[in-house]
């Protein structure tokens, strides 16, 4: 999440011994290209003043909600790239305004915006990454229509997206920015149902994600472990265990 500036109301020759297969689980992301895609969240993260373990508590949480939403593995995997992914347009913003301390002018906020547009535009050439282009370009829409870059409203606005945000904008309350101090996860949670009443954010993901194991937030808050691309299926895999435990 980023700020928020206003407040609620991928030769033949000789013959050569076949490669073994890859690994089901690290099929998927499967170029370098792509691998190279995750360092840049990763890089997103760093630069963005963000605490190391953003990316992968993101796309946890994101695919917790999935997961509690009884969305399939196909959308839980785009939950969690989109987690590490959907902030990859910020490479695009210069320091002087990422990491500014005090609050954006009107100006800064137009480059501000930029970034679901630059990261979309990124990330489109790689094919295996056409899932999550709808998380990167929409993740700061709002339901009423005042979001951006295209003033979506309600169901306009991609499910997955809508998920994203819901979890990116706690994560960031939750956490300390630049330019901001943490608050409790209690009040992240009620200024979340505050702006689902104001007609910013989906209601009943909302709900969802406020009746969401506090247990199981709590456990993915403190899960910390280098991330890799490779890891994805893996890490989903340990995520069901434990929402089954
Ligand atoms: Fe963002």
């Amino acid at each position: 999440m980023s700020r928020t500036n206003a407040k609620p109301p991928a030769a033949a020759g000789t013959a050569r011994p076949a490669k073994a297969s890859r690994p089901a689980e690290d099929a998927y992301p499967g170029s370098s290209g792509e691998g190279v895609l995750f360092s840049l969240g990763k890089v997103v993260e760093q630069r963005d003043g963000i605490t190391a373990g953003h990316c992968e508590r993101l796309a946890l949480t994101a695919a917790a909600l999935g997961v509690a939403m009884g969305l399939d593995e196909a959308s839980l995997l785009t939950l969690y790239l989109g987690g590490f992914l959907h902030d990859i347009g910020k490479v695009g913003i210069p320091d002087a305004i990422l990491f500014k301390a005090g609050p954006l002018t009107e100006e800064e906020w137009d480059a501000m915006r930029t970034h679901p547009a630059r990261g979309e535009s990124i990330c489109r050439p790689l094919k295996s990454f056409r899932a999550v282009l709808p998380l990167i370009r929409s993740h700061h829409e709002r339901m009423d229509g005042t979001g951006y870059p295209d003033h979506l409203r309600g169901e306009e606005i991609p499910l997955l997206a809508r998920v994203l945000q819901t979890v990116d904008i706690y994560d960031a309350l939750t956490n300390t920015r630049p330019y901001k101090e943490p608050c409790t996860r209690q009040r992240a949670l009620e200024i979340l149902e505050e702006e689902a009443a104001c007609g910013w954010r989906d209601p009943e993901i909302t709900s969802r994600f406020v009746g969401l194991n506090r247990r199981v937030l709590e456990k993915i808050r403190t899960y910390s472990r280098p991330a890799a691309a490779t890891s994805m299926r893996r890490s989903l895999n340990n995520l069901q265990q434990l929402l089954a435990s």
